[in-house]
């Protein structure tokens, strides 16, 4: 975040830490339960939301050499993502266009080229067809017209976002707006993937979103492990166009007033969140930076994965140490242990009917513009007939 942005949103924490309130919307909301129940609802989701959007498949730095590959299957849609020759990054369906064997097994690796395993027909790193065993027997194919199939592929702040539809186009930094801006002054280009988890927790995606965009849990539930590093008060979030960045004030904020603002540091003094529609979360810790995207895997399975994106790659032992540590802090106990469980607690008990809606907060605001985009992009994009 630019430092004049910085100052301006810490003063407007520092305005309801003195009021000893945080930032409230007008009014309560609900949300449907039956938006996490319903296999319809699903269907509309992934037709829409993890078809019609940018999503963030992974960090440019987890692919630094050409050749260097990923698989990527979470969104529904089978992709390899390939840093070619030229060292450009491209996206793909991984699929052979002979008949249709999954071209790549592997999750990473690097390779010259793709080779499908079935009968050889074999692609460049940019997707072209260079070889057809027997092609005599294939006079219709050309390797012009046979092309691995593409979907468009943006770097932008050091992260791939790739829409996975082919022929679809995409602008990220024109659908983040002012949040563009934040993410370059970050400086997450030159940061470090360290660390990827991936896990299925038994809870639908949307219960775990609706957890990174509230911070009214953190002094119950993170109690014991991360309450105390944070106010209950300051919170405060502002949204643009489906996105949310929320800012919670750390303890260390009561002491800004003491210091030149010209040296106020928004990372020393708060956590920044930002929820990047549809499936995107970044959490700005003091030093390093959690990315978080949710996948749904059923109605009540999810796909989550948590990357740990440093300023550099460690370079001795102790770095590495000190990093694990901190990586386990954060991912085994407060969000596995915590957050996720809570999600699962919450799956557990989806049927019973208390409730037809969830009560959201005033405070829990963030949670019902999530939802409210949900339903516009649905809205957006109506099934076909
Ligand atoms: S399906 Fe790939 S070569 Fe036949
Ligand atoms: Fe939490």
């Amino acid at each position: 975040v630019r430092h004049e942005r910085q100052l301006e949103l810490l003063d407007r924490v520092l305005g309801y830490v003195d009021a000893k309130t945080t930032q409230l919307a007008a009014e309560e909301s609900r949300v449907p339960v039956s938006n996490y129940t319903s296999p319809e609802r699903l269907a509309q989701e992934s037709r829409v939301l993890f078809r019609r959007y940018p999503i963030i498949v992974g960090h440019a730095s987890e692919l630094p050499n050409p050749g260097d590959f990923i698989t990527h299957d979470a969104s529904g849609v089978p992709l390899v993502i390939v840093r070619d020759a030229q060292g450009e990054l491209r996206a793909f369906l991984n699929v052979c266009r002979h008949r249709g064997t999954r071209l790549v097994t592997e999750p990473s690796g690097r390779r010259k080229a793709f080779v499908c395993r079935y009968h050889a027909w074999s692609y460049r790193l940019d997707g072209s067809l260079f070889h057809v065993p027997t092609e005599e027997a294939f006079p219709s194919v050309k390797c012009e017209d046979s092309a691995l199939v593409r979907v468009p592929l943006e770097v932008y702040a050091g992260f791939i976002w790739v829409t996975p539809t082919p022929g679809a186009t995409s602008n990220v930094a024109a659908s983040l707006g002012p949040f563009a801006e934040d993410l370059e002054a970050f400086g997450l280009s030159t940061h470090h993937a360290y660390k990827k988890v991936v896990s299925t927790p038994k809870t639908n995606w949307k219960i775990v979103m609706d957890a990174f965009l509230e911070g009214y849990h953190v002094k119950s539930l993170h109690q014991a492990s991360i309450y105390r590093f944070f106010l209950e008060m300051g919170t405060i979030f502002d949204p643009f166009g489906p996105h949310v960045r929320s800012v919670g004030a750390r303890k260390e904020i009561l002491g800004a007033r003491a210091a030149p603002r010209e040296r106020w540091d928004i990372r020393e003094y708060a956590t920044v969140f930002y929820c990047f529609f549809p499936n995107t979360i970044l959490v700005f810790h003091p030093d390093w930076v959690s990315h978080i995207a949710m996948y749904p895997n059923g109605t009540d399975r999810a796909t989550y994965m948590h990357t740990m994106l440093i300023p550099k790659a460690p370079a001795t032992d102790e770095e590495r140490a000190h990093w694990e540590k901190t990586f386990h802090l954060i991912e085994g106990k407060v969000f596995q242990q915590e957050d996720l469980s809570i999600a699962e607690s919450i799956q557990s008990v989806i049927h019973a009917g208390a409730d037809t809606h969830f009560r959201v907060g005033r405070l829990e605001h963030p949670i019902h513009l999530f939802h409210s985009a949900i339903e516009r992009a649905l809205a957006e994009h109506p099934a076909p007939r």
